[in-house]
């Protein structure tokens, strides 16, 4: 929630700036602000709205100089209005500060500042830093003015951190201190861009992979200040913190929308290489199992596992449910898929031999990541399945799996959800190796999970034109129901909150069998069901579950495989599959349902990749 961006450089800071907040529009939308230094001036030019309405404004009053920071925000304390969006300034223009993440004790911070006669004119909390920073410069008596002693700067900042409850991802520039950006975390992420004579702060790497692919990501307590010329890093204690610089392995075209009209679509289409990237290296042909170079245990501990538990939010918690099916299958563990916002206030007792797997795509979600420390604390073996590298979740788990979709920038996930789905198949695999599972026996699920890009390219190809001519005929119903069993269950699940996220249209997802004890109360000739429905062993029940829905009237849109008839004959309105192993179905079925959810969204007229009131990665609890 929020995106932040910093710069010091020799080109134009507002353009850069401007860059940098596009590709973190997804982390919210409701207003978008930049401030500058020039020549010892500070200028602040921020309002309601979106990226598009921060550059019409730019256009009549540029920001110039070559330094300078940048905020879009999701509003939390205060409504997204002009004088609420960020940059803050505090001390009638000492500082102007962006900041994501939440600061807890900010009523009283303001309280004793306005007793000193700060004035305050937003209802965020971030202003109270802006205005604390500033008295801590005033403090020193601005030793720094002329700007050679940056030192001062940042004991001002260092001052007013101790004196933070909360979270915060900040970025900081003062006008006394024209050649330099400040940057400061603390449960909110931020990465440090390194470039030829300039430098960059961001929320997310994405944001810089149009200008650099060497990154640092900075850890919880860490303050760092750029310059054209370098950086320094230090921690709370103001110690200096040896850099470890990275190369990212994203390029700006993989953050770019290419030919298609939304990130979501492009993601959508990207599925079969993301796949295949999350199997890459991963298949130990010798052995007939999975390999994985980072889960930092050793075989004898894997196989001594008694008990996974898969926790997340959102689509990467339906991804949990699928692995709950596929590592009790294939495996035979007993897995249990949690809410993250549950399990880090549940104190749920746990035994010996547990190991718990934090899923997330982006690896910062607040409340994931609170359950990852819950049980670090109480000292299971946490490992992290993520799609962004270097961050939060990924650094503090003991071990893990990148999924290596490269960046997701639609706020729906699609092509993070289906290589988690990968990579708990190859969990799966990997551990029932360790257990029951016969060499041939992993062979054969490994061959057939490696058919999965190819015949995910095929379910596009097949499904595309067809699920835009069910869209035309449903896009106007206002609740839909979405049921399947076993491994469609989850499935079902995820179809109903691609709807829901994105087109505003109440859907429910339910275990097929379920609709009988209540939600089939619901059911009349406007309500369309989409039936998840691949032959397997569940085809002749599920079937079942179609004709107490037809009996009631009920539109039936049903997803079949290619060559099913009889269930074609039965349904409304049909999207045929390709046939795949039961444990391999979510990979193809989930996909005509993230394009039914795209192409209803675009038929509404709704912002498909930034859907209102969310954010693609949130990070408050
Ligand atoms: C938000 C997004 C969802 C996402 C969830 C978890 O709610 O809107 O699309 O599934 O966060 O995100 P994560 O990064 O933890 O996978």
């Amino acid at each position: 929630m929020c995106g932040i961006v910093g710069f010091v450089g020799r080109r134009a800071a507002q353009d850069v700036l401007v860059e940098g907040l596009r590709l973190l529009e997804y982390r919210g939308y409701d207003s978008a602000g930049v401030a500058t230094v020039e020549q010892g001036t500070l200028f602040v030019r921020k309002r309601a709205g979106r990226i598009p309405d921060l550059v019409e404004l730019l256009t009549h009053e540029a920001a110039p100089g070559t330094v300078g920071i940048g905020h879009t925000r999701w509003a939390t304390h205060g409504a997204p209005t002009d004088i609420n969006a960020h940059p803050h300034v505090g001390g009638d223009g000492l500082v102007a500060v962006v900041h994501n993440g939440v600061i807890e004790n900010y009523a009283e911070l303001r309280e004793r500042l306005e007793q000193l006669g700060y004035r305050f004119a937003s209802e965020t909390d971030t202003e109270a830093i802006a205005h604390l920073i500033a008295h801590y410069l005033k403090e020193s008596a601005i030793d720094g003015a002329n700007g050679d002693d940056v030192a001062s700067f940042v004991g001002a900042v260092q001052a007013a951190l101790q004196q933070l409850k909360g979270t915060y991802g900040l970025a900081i520039v003062s006008p006394l201190f024209p050649g330099v950006v400040v940057g400061a975390r603390m449960g909110s992420p931020l990465v440090l861009g390194v470039g030829e004579q300039e430098h960059f702060l961001a929320s997310d790497p994405a944001a810089l992979v149009r200008f650099t692919d060497r990154v640092v990501y900075l850890g919880d307590g860490e303050v760092v200040v750029i310059r054209r010329d370098g950086f320094e890093i230090e921690d709370s204690q103001r110690l200096s913190i040896t850099p470890r610089v990275q190369v990212l392995d994203w390029t700006a075209e993989d953050a770019d929308k290419g030919p298609y009209p939304h990130y979501m679509l492009k993601e959508i289409f990207e599925q079969p290489g993301a796949i295949e990237n999350a199997m890459r290296g991963r298949i130990n042909e010798a052995d007939a199992t999975a390999h994985f170079g980072g889960l930092n245990m050793t075989p004898q501990q894997l196989a001594q596992v008694r008990r996974i538990i898969l926790t997340g939010c959102g689509t990467s918690w339906h991804a949990g449910l699928v692995g709950e099916y596929l590592i009790e299958e294939l495996a035979r563990i007993p897995v249990e898929v949690e809410y993250a916002s549950e399990f880090r206030y549940r104190n749920a007792p746990i035994e010996p031999g547990t190991i718990v797997f934090a899923i997330a795509q982006s690896g910062e979600t607040a409340d994931t990541l609170a359950a990852l420390r819950e049980s670090k604390r109480k000292g299971i073996p946490t490992l992290g399945i993520v799609n962004v590298v270097g961050s939060t979740i990924a650094r503090e788990a003991d071990g893990g799996i990148y999924l290596h979709a490269g960046p997701e920038i639609g706020v729906a996930s699609t092509k993070a959800f289906t290589a988690q789905i990968t990579v708990l198949t190859l969990l799966a695999i990997y551990l029932g190796r360790m257990r029951h599972l016969s060499a041939p026996a992993g062979a054969r699920l490994l061959e057939r999970l490696r058919r999965m890009p190819e015949l995910v390219q095929r379910t596009l190809d097949s499904t595309h034109d067809v699920v835009r001519q069910i869209a035309h005929k449903y896009h106007t119903a206002r609740n839909f129901l979405y049921l399947g069993r076993h491994y469609n269950f989850p499935i079902a699940l995820e179809g109903a909150l691609k709807l829901k996220e994105i087109s505003y249209i109440h859907a429910e997802g339910l275990p097929a069998a379920e609709m009988k004890h209540g939600p089939i109360a619901l059911v009349d000739e406007e309500t369309p069901s989409v039936i998840i429905n691949p032959r397997g062993w569940v085809y002749e029940k599920v079937m079942a579950n179609l004709e107490e829905i037809r009996a009631r009237k009920g539109p039936v849109i049903a997803v079949a495989n290619e060559g099913d008839d009889e269930l074609a004959r039965r349904a409304d309105d049909v999207i045929f599959v390709p046939v795949v192993d039961d444990f391999l179905q979510p990979l193809v079925t989930v996909v005509p349902l993230q394009l039914l959810a795209y192409y209803i969204a675009v038929l509404r007229g709704c912002d498909v990749d930034k859907p209102r009131n969310l954010a693609k990665s949130v990070t408050v609890e």
